[in-house]
């Protein structure tokens, strides 16, 4: 039986992961994060003090990565081992966009995201679902935000916390990756010629998320 395919992508921060996730589970789609699996190959270099690109390339074969849905959460679990929390740093985030723009390391993990989709009705989001790992989506959206609007959103999500870094800082390191996701020479991070742009910069959670489901309502010929 075909599945049914939704491609989101965008820069980091553009709010991608929480409205996929509220979307895929009014739909009853599971929700794949793409940039998890870039995050865990870092999370690996780090552990295994991998400084070069070839020793980082000769050890993917020991890298097992598994994905599991547990009630539309995904979890990710590296050698066994279950790491979804433990790559959710500044400094693994930096990595996943240095791994990210190895060829081998995008060959390693396409695969494995395009069986998921074979198998399930997903809401996939990354940097290049629409236009390299998803070309035949039923629905590409392009999301996107100013980057100050980003770092705000970011700033609010994590100043409660300890070791908060200030907004500057996170606007900075926002620059920094959308600039490395997008001029990298495989996959750059751009929207597909057939993806919907939708710009969330003065637009609400909900409201994006209404937007978003209307436009798979229509896409999919769905009732309301
Ligand atoms: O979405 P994220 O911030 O968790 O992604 C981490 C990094 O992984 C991001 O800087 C770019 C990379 N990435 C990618 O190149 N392709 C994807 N499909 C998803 C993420």
């Amino acid at each position: 039986m075909k599945t049914t395919n939704i491609a989101i992508d965008g820069p980091a921060g553009a709010g991608k992961s929480s409205i996929a996730r509220e979307i895929s589970s009014e739909l009853g789609f599971i929700y794949v994060d793409t940039g998890a699996l870039y995050r865990t190959i870092a999370l690996y270099a780090h552990r295994h003090s991998i400084e070069s690109v070839e020793m980082l390339i000769r050890q993917l074969d020991e890298i097992e990565i598994e994905l599991s849905f547990i009630g539309g959460t995904q979890r990710i679990s590296l050698c066994g081992e279950d790491v979804t929390d433990d790559i959710r740093t500044p400094e693994i985030s930096m990595g996943a966009s240095n791994v990210s723009a190895i060829p081998e390391v995008r060959n390693f993990l396409f695969d494995l995201q395009q069986k998921i989709a074979r198998e399930h009705n997903v809401i996939m989001d990354g940097r290049d679902i629409g236009t390299v790992v998803l070309p035949d989506a039923d629905l590409k959206i392009f999301l996107t935000a100013s980057a100050d609007e980003r770092a705000s959103r970011r700033y609010m999500e994590l100043k409660e916390k300890a070791d908060c870094p200030t907004y500057e800082e996170i606007r900075a390191d926002i620059i920094k990756r959308d600039y490395n996701d997008s001029h990298r020479a495989i996959a750059p991070l751009r929207q597909a010629e057939d993806a919907v742009l939708v710009d969330t910069t003065d637009m609400g959670f909900h409201e994006v998320c209404e937007e978003i489901l209307s436009l798979i309502r229509d896409r999919l010929e769905l009732d309301d």
